[in-house]
Parts: C-alpha cells; sequence; structure tokens
C-alpha cells in the first residue's frame, strides 16, 4: 500500500497539505544512550525544536514488548530522559513525556490493531529479528508494536516522524494504517506521516568492528563511547579504538577498504559539523597519532558536557518527575481531543 494521499478525496475537511507541521519522535528507555543516538537522532531533535511543533517521547510501553526488570525500567525510563534534556532537549519548547503515562496511546493502539491485518505485520523485519527462532515465545505485544507506534505518532496528528532507517518499514506500515482508517470510515483525519530518515553520514559504527553499528547492546563497553562517558573515559575509547597503521588518505576512496577509519573520520565530520572530505583533506597524510588526539578533544569537549549535566539532573529525581508530569499533562491535552473524535467516527458513545 503506502499511498501517498487519503482514499477519502470527496471528503471536504482540510486537505493534507494544509496540515501544520507537527514532529513526533520516541525513543526507548533500556540501556544508554551513546554517540550513535546522539549523532544520528537526538542532535536533530534537538535542531528541531525551535522551529516546529515538536512532541519527544520515552516509549516505555514499547520497552515491556520484552522482559525488564521494574525497578531497572524506573531508573532507565528518568535516565533517558535526563539524558535528552542533557544533550540540549528543552521541556519548555518541545513537549516531552513518557507513554505509559499517556493512556490514549495505548487506547488509539487497540484500535488500530482492528485496523492493521496480519499480512503488513507479518512482514515486519524488526518482529522477525527481535523475535529470533523461538517466535512462539515472542509476546503478542512485540508482535503488535508498531501499531502502538503508529499510535504515537498518529494521536497527535503528527505530520513528520524523525527516525533511524531500521524504522522506516514501520513508518510505512503507519501511513498504511492512518490510509486504511481514513478510507474504512471515510473520514479526513490523520495525514501520512512522512519519514525523515537520518544521513548516512551519521551511521556511527562499533570502535572495534567498522561494520557493525554503535550499539548498546554490545557486551563490550568499549565499542561505544555513552552520553554518560566521563572525558577520561571518552578518551580511553578512542585511544583504543581499533585502526590500521596507514596514515589517512587525502580522498574519501582511500577508505573504502578501511571501515575503522571511515568510522572515525565520520564522527570527527559529525561531530564538527564538516563534510568527510573537508577532514580528510585536513587530516590527508597524517597518521592516528595525530588524528585520534584531535578527536578526543572535539568529543570531550561535545559529550562530556552532556554527562556532566545529565549527572547534575539525576540527583534530583524530583526535578525530572516534575519535568515529565508537565509533559505528560500537555501530551494529553493534545491526544485527548484526538482519541474523542476517532472514537466517535468508529461508533463509540460519547462519554
Ligand atoms: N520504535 C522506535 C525505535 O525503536 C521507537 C519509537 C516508538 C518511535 N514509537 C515511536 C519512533 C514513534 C518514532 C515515532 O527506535
Amino acid at each position: 500500500m503506502s499511498q501517498t494521499q487519503s482514499s477519502s478525496a470527496d471528503i471536504t475537511s482540510p486537505a493534507q497539505t494544509e496540515r501544520k507541521n507537527v514532529i513526533f519522535s520516541g525513543v526507548q528507555p533500556t540501556g544508554n544512550l551513546h554517540l550513535g543516538n546522539y549523532l544520528g537522532a537526538i542532535r536533530n531533535w534537538v535542531a528541531q525544536q525551535n522551529d516546529f511543533d515538536c512532541i519527544y517521547c520515552v516509549v516505555d510501553l514499547h520497552a515491556i514488548t520484552v522482559p525488564q526488570d521494574p525497578q531497572a525500567l524506573r531508573t532507565s525510563i528518568r535516565e533517558v530522559t535526563a539524558c535528552l534534556i542533557a544533550s540540549g532537549i528543552d521541556p519548555d519548547q518541545a513537549v516531552l513525556f513518557n507513554q505509559s503515562s499517556v493512556p490514549q496511546h495505548a487506547e488509539l493502539a487497540w484500535i488500530f490493531n482492528c485496523v492493521a491485518r496480519l499480512g503488513w505485520l507479518n512482514r515486519m523485519t524488526q518482529f522477525k529479528e527481535k523475535a529470533g527462532k523461538n517466535r512462539e515465545n515472542a509476546t503478542v505485544g512485540l508482535y503488535s508494536y508498531p501499531t502502538l507506534m503508529a499510535a504515537d505518532i498518529l494521536a497527535y496528528k503528527a505530520t513528520h516522524v524523525p527516525v533511524g532507517e531500521d524504522q522506516k518499514q514501520h513508518l510505512e506500515l503507519t501511513r498504511d494504517i492512518a490510509a486504511a482508517f481514513n478510507s474504512m470510515y471515510g473520514a479526513d483525519i490523520f495525514p501520512l506521516p512522512e519519514p525523515q530518515i537520518q544521513g548516512v553520514a551519521a551511521r556511527v559504527m562499533s570502535l572495534r568492528d567498522g561494520s557493525s553499528k554503535m550499539s548498546k547492546s554490545d557486551p563490550s563497553d568499549y565499542t561505544r563511547i555513552n552520553l554518560t562517558d566521563s572525558a577520561d573515559e571518552i578518551a580511553q575509547k578512542i585511544k583504543k579504538a581499533k585502526t590500521d597503521p596507514e596514515p589517512l588518505p587525502s580522498e574519501m576512496a582511500g577508505l573504502d577498504d578501511r571501515p575503522e577509519a571511515r568510522n572515525l573520520v565520520g564522527i570527527y565530520a559529525a561531530l564538527s559539523g564538516a563534510t568527510n572530505a573537508e577532514i580528510l583533506s585536513e587530516f590527508g597524510g597524517q597518521g592516528f597519532g595525530i588524528f585520534k588526539p584531535a578527536l578526543v578533544e572535539l568529543a570531550v569537549s561535545q559529550i562530556a558536557p552532556i554527562s556532566e549535566k545529565m549527572n547534575r539532573l539525576l540527583d534530583d529525581r524530583a526535578e525530572i518527575d516534575r519535568i515529565l508530569k508537565k509533559g505528560t499533562e500537555q501530551a494529553r491535552a493534545r491526544a485527548e481531543p484526538v482519541l474523542a473524535e476517532v472514537k466517535k467516527i468508529v461508533g463509540f458513545l460519547p462519554e
């Protein structure tokens, strides 16, 4: 499916194109956020908050699609919130809240479960990967994860969704659900949200293996720079990052068979706001003895302040809870009328 136009063209409500831009994105509260999350997503969330109506959500309902320790989950929700704020999300500009506090997400997800088809969900590659060989034992929640994601987005009629490449298929499903709902009920209620796929330049790989993505689930902490790392830890990890004995080339083509070197150049470029080519024209001919200390200085100057601010915030749990509560109230105030509209369209009695 994935049509670009709602099939209810005969409805005389505002056209899709006249909608105001609303940006929605979500992050799971599981484990530490790292440099890949920062360069690939969070930094872009921060950049958009001045210019657009932005809603950012800590998706704790999604987290329990796989088993979680309740105490660890509580801690993670606060940590991820603190990390987003420390990275520059301003709760006075963007709406920042946790998903489980706004019941409209789960409510709309149920309605979407009755719109989405088994055939659509059966195609989701992330479920196949996450469920693995023991699919019979996966939770129903893991299977219907994408309908909850569609509800997150559409409860605010969001028009744009910044996500990584791995979530593109879920966004397509969201568009299919929006179009199917609009068409089933002959209502032009939902926009078909556009993915904003993060650039390949910002794809950050493991510091130990340039062919696998930097990941919070890698058993070795030396593969990633966490946003909670101190200046010393950041420096150690970059010093120990895998490289090769060759000097850096002055053209990108020279990095084709050197994934670790390419990754470090890409990180430097992303942190500095320059292109890979510009970085190579500066460092071409230099060895890692020169390049790594320069990268340490740049990474420490940008990442260490985030971990310092995050630690300060985490000392004041009540402040984090207060911020989330305010975000929750704002999110509810926006999702409630949308759910009232949906329930009326579906044929439920008014409250
Ligand atoms: N599934 C997303 C991820 O794992 C997180 C997410 C949940 C999300 N709901 C969302 C992202 C809505 C964008 C919009 O990265």
